[in-house]
């Protein structure tokens, strides 16, 4: 660092040199790092006006839709507006919550679909699986052990993996005999169970 004049010593090629104008030298700041020296340029007011604006708004919006949860998220907005439209074009938005069946005369309709649709060829008489099908007894789930998932599987099939889709086959009321049928074979233990595949239920 030195002080004389303008000029100021610097690692740039011998023969070159940095002019300081008068208007910089206020601006000059006291840091110097070979022969490198910085300016101290705020930026604009206005801009940093902005800045706190924007901070400031951020805690009133984290304040509004995190910490008292008034309004909705984007998510939100999101699924309202796919249900509106839904609406508008007259499509079903009834949304079914599916409860597993527990009365014995479902159980017993689902037992019956159980035989009548040949699950047991897959799955055993027991549920309890075989070359072809999971065992649906163990705590194991390839797809789920959910009353949902289990519909899905049922409605869906998992064709790559042998196992058909029944959404032709049965009425939605059947499928959730036979898949709240399925559920309730959960612990029973049958002879010759079949290894487990998949996930242990949580
Ligand atoms: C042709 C053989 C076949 C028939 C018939 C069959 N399944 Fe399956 N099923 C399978 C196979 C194979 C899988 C495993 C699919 C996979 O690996 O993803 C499976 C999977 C399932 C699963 C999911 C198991 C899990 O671990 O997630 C359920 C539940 C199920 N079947 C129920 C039934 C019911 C109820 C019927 C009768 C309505 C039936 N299956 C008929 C072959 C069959």
């Amino acid at each position: 660092m030195n002080n004389e004049g303008n000029k100021t010593e610097s690692s740039l090629p011998p023969g070159e040199e940095v002019t300081i104008t008068d208007k910089e030298k206020g601006l000059l700041m006291p840091n110097e790092f070979d022969g490198i020296r910085e300016l101290d340029n705020p930026p604009p007011r206005w801009l940093m006006y902005v800045l706190y604006l924007t901070v400031f708004f951020s805690a009133l919006y984290w304040v509004h839709y995190h910490t008292f949860k008034q309004g909705l998220t984007q998510e939100e907005e999101y699924q309202a507006e796919m249900v509106a439209s839904a609406a508008a074009s007259g499509a079903d938005t009834t949304v079914v919550v599916l409860t597993q069946l527990t009365d014995q005369a479902s159980l017993d309709a689902g037992k019956k679909i159980f035989n009548d649709k040949l699950c047991y060829s897959c799955h055993g008489m027991l549920g309890e699986g075989n070359a072809v099908g999971p065992n649906l007894t163990d705590d194991y789930w390839i797809h789920g052990s959910s009353i949902e998932k289990v519909v899905e599987v049922l409605i869906n099939g998992v064709p790559a993996k042998g196992m058909a889709p029944f959404k032709d086959q049965l009425t939605k009321e059947q499928i959730l005999q036979v898949a709240s049928y399925v559920l309730s074979l959960h612990g029973t233990n049958p002879p010759n169970a079949k290894a487990p595949q998949g996930e242990k239920a949580g």
